[in-house]
């Protein structure tokens, strides 16, 4: 069950998605979390972010609409508090990083590439969620090449590339961030979705968009994976909707060489676990 994907070693090829999983702390309390194979954190800014107004959050058929707008305690408590709680576990840790401006990327790529405790820094360039920076780097190649240029000389540590489907063409993306020296690439993110509200005739969320997560979107991960696992030659980690070990051994199947489980953290807290058990029939 051994892997080992951009240099980083894991104990299976099954991580917990951004976003889903906060920094460890919580679910910690719940099961021993060096039984996952990494631990991918919360979007970390360089500077507190409080988030979307709510409600950020709404289910759909098969899945989940969210607009968080990347909340997170900043750079500098993530270092102070986080970072040391980890340092408790041995599980691989991957720190997502998102940012507003190539400056605010690489100067919280900088400062974690000089700590012990991180195993690989996950480029969040696909959040759909706030109006300036993430996304608008991961849907241009050529703002996705300049962006994981830059974050690759800032960094000793290997750079994770995740990937946004709200695009024409993944695939361009993909060759953009595997030129630009890419050690990974992990997808998808959500996909834009909207809810609206039939009594008050008022969309759900209070942004009125939202990023669709959750098994809606596994087919098309799937499909994105398999194009995208054809056009490079650097590691693909699936996303999307990942639910059971045949989810996960579907995206393997597509090319995927490790996958993150996201909204299942939210239905069964244990689903990483027993996708982890499941994997070992088929791996
Ligand atoms: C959010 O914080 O809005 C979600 C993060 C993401 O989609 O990358």
């Amino acid at each position: 069950m051994g892997i080992e994907i951009a240099g980083i070693k894991m104990k299976n090829p099954v991580m917990v998605a951004s976003g889903t999983f906060g920094f460890g702390e919580e679910y910690s309390e719940l099961y021993d979390l060096n039984r996952l194979g990494a631990i991918v954190t919360k979007s970390v800014t360089l500077l507190p972010r409080e988030g979307n107004p709510p409600p950020r959050i709404v289910e759909t058929p098969a899945g989940m609409l969210n607009s968080i707008g990347l909340q997170n305690d900043g750079l500098k408590v993530f270092l102070e508090k986080h970072l040391p709680y980890l340092s408790k576990f041995t599980v691989p840790v991957i720190v997502n990083v998102a940012g507003e401006t190539l400056d605010e990327y690489v100067d919280v790529v900088k400062a974690l590439s000089k700590e012990n405790r991180v195993d690989g820094i996950e480029l969040n360039i696909s959040c759909p969620n706030v109006k300036k920076g993430c996304m608008a780097f991961g849907i241009d190649p050529k703002l996705t090449e300049e962006l994981v240029k830059a974050a690759k000389k800032a960094s000793k540590k290997p750079i994770i590339v995740k990937l946004s489907p709200n695009v024409t063409d993944i695939t361009v993306i993909a060759k953009a961030a595997e030129k630009a020296g890419a050690d990974a690439l992990s997808l998808i993110n959500t996909i834009m979705g909207m809810a609206i509200d039939i009594k008050t005739k008022k969309p759900k969320l209070a942004m009125i968009t939202g990023g669709l997560s959750g098994p809606a979107i596994k087919p098309i991960a799937v499909r994105m994976v398999w194009q995208v696992a054809q056009a490079v030659k650097v590691p693909v980690i699936g996303i999307g909707g990942i639910m059971t070990a045949e989810d996960a051994y579907e995206f393997m199947l597509a090319g995927a060489s490790a996958v993150q489980v996201g909204t299942a953290n939210f239905v069964d807290i244990e689903s990483p676990l027993k996708i982890i058990e499941g994997l070992k029939k088929y791996i």
